[in-house]
């Protein structure tokens, strides 16, 4: 019973001793080295380490030998196998105990067997040696390829990063044994995208290796490939793709489209009237093309605007112009990005210019009174036809249209072309103090030419109770009047 204790944890060790130590152990069997006698009786399994190569197309493959060596060669020895795949993918010689494996291997998908042998003395019909675990490692060949299983890869990286910037690692596996020589030991290179990228070898991390430019090309497709064997010809390999999107920095500035431009605006239009449209062009896009634009040293005339949903600069009136004053402005418009980027040194921040040439269009303007008011006297009881004051207007245009002027109550007064006015009848102060009446004065060449001046005539008291002397009975067409209509 202690012997049989004894024995149990001799054959444990064994397994759990390295390789090397069964191998030495056989090998000093093999070359019949007499053991120390205190194991000789204890250990009496014997077995190399065994080992079976994979994806092997042989009907059958010699695995290995189970041996007791109580075996004395006298066939009364039986060895028996169980475990996995006992039967069915190993078999065994019962009287030699030479294993064979009878099926192909694939070692990524079982790497070990776990086995049990037995050996049984035919004649008692009992075990000889106490039943044992053995395992069988199936041997790696180089049978797969690396392969990307999370490719393939799209990532971005900002355009113009410099020289040695890490893209993206890009990594490979190969289900080969690792420790097996060099089945598993993966080599990455770049097979297309060079001269921009390039990989590290071991590592799989892709690295920009030549500076680039959206505005040029803002997309790149690279082709990695991994190779086991260590990179060797031999080696399998297998590829995948990275997309590089270039994402863009402001490294462009606006540009104006024209390096003169020539607007018009009349000489009426109001404030606030935009008068033309100028536009630079930005190769960045986003927020990197954005622009302002602006008058240099600025203008009290004139204004730009940034139209920020087109980037098109309005030149805008600031105020009223005169044609007879000054016929043409030249101004400088100035555009900036709106965000300066650190890719610009700083003078090429300050923005590009261009010159605006603005010319003033004569436009028909009415006549303009000397007054917007004026105030006259009269004394009252004046006879018919004595003068009371004068209103000038002008055509303000260079054509000069001559002028001549109406009156709106043309019953009490007259205006000669003179802008001279004159009383139709004495008046009367006792009915009315003031006459408050309005003059049009209207270009002759363009009667849509008009322009209006109040005029305040008061009439004066000289003699409350003068007799009167005669009455006019005449007759007076209005300028104003229709034709045919007759007052009196
Ligand atoms: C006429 O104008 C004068 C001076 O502005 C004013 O005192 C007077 O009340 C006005 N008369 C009428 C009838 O509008």
């Amino acid at each position: 019973m202690n012997c049989y204790v004894l024995l149990q944890f001799l054959l444990g060790l064994a397994q759990l001793c390295s390789c090397h130590t069964v191998m030495t152990n056989s090998k000093r069997h093999e070359m019949n080295q007499p053991l120390p006698s205190n194991l000789r009786t204890k250990r009496s399994w014997v077995w190399s380490h065994f080992h079976v190569e994979e994806e092997v197309t042989k009907a059958e493959q010699h695995v290995g030998r189970l041996r007791s060596n109580l075996d004395e060669g006298d066939a009364s020895l039986v060895y028996l196998l169980s475990g996995d795949g006992a039967g069915s993918i190993f078999t065994i010689n019962n009287r030699t105990g030479d294993i064979f494996a009878i099926k192909k291997l694939d070692r990524e998908e079982k790497a070990y067997y776990k086995l049990r042998a037995q050996v049984i003395n035919v004649y008692t019909g009992k075990p000889v040696e106490p039943e044992s675990e053995f395992v069988i490692k199936v041997l790696d060949i180089n049978d797969n390829k690396p392969q990307f299983l999370d490719g393939p890869y799209e990532t971005s990286i900002p355009e113009m990063s410099p020289e040695g910037t890490s893209v993206i690692q890009v990594t490979a596996t190969d289900n080969d044994d690792p420790s097996q020589g060099n089945n598993a030991r993966l080599i990455y290179t770049v097979l297309q995208g060079q001269p921009y990228f390039s990989v590290e070898p071991t590592t799989g991390i892709l690295r920009i290796s030549s500076q680039m430019d959206r505005e040029a090309k803002d997309q790149y497709l690279v082709v990695v490939q991994a190779t086991d064997m260590l990179g060797y010809t031999q080696g399998l390999s297998g590829t995948t793709t990275v997309t590089i999107n270039l994402s863009d920095v402001n490294d462009n500035r606006p540009i104006f489209q024209l390096g003169l431009y020539h607007m018009n605006v009349s000489e009426s239009a109001p404030i606030g009237t935009s008068i033309g449209i100028i536009m630079a062009e930005d190769s960045d896009i986003g927020e990197n093309a954005k622009m302002n634009y602006s008058i240099e040293d600025g203008s009290d005339v004139f204004d730009i605007i940034t139209n920020n949903e087109t980037q098109e600069g309005i030149v805008i009136l600031k105020k009223k112009l005169d044609y007879e004053l000054q016929r043409q402005y030249s101004v400088r418009a100035k555009v900036t990005n709106s965000f300066i980027d650190k890719y610009f040194p700083k003078d090429e921040n300050s923005g590009q210019t261009t010159v605006i040439k603005i010319r003033v269009e004569d436009a028909d303007e009415p006549p303009v009174f000397s007054h917007m008011e004026y105030s006259m006297e009269i004394a009252e009881e004046t006879p018919t036809g004595s003068y009371v004051g004068t209103v000038f207007a002008k055509d303000p245009d260079v054509t000069n249209s001559p002028v001549r002027y109406s009156i709106d109550d043309c019953t009490l007064f007259s205006i000669d072309d003179s802008g001279a006015i004159t009383v139709i009848e004495p008046l009367d102060r006792e009915i009315a103090e003031w006459h408050n009446i309005t003059i049009t004065a209207t270009e002759k060449d363009n009667s849509q030419q008009v322009s209006e001046a109040r005029v305040y005539v008061q009439v004066l008291n000289v003699n409350d109770h003068a007799p009167e002397f005669f009455q006019y009975y005449e007759t007076y067409v209005c300028e104003k009047a229709n034709a045919g209509e007759v007052r009196d």
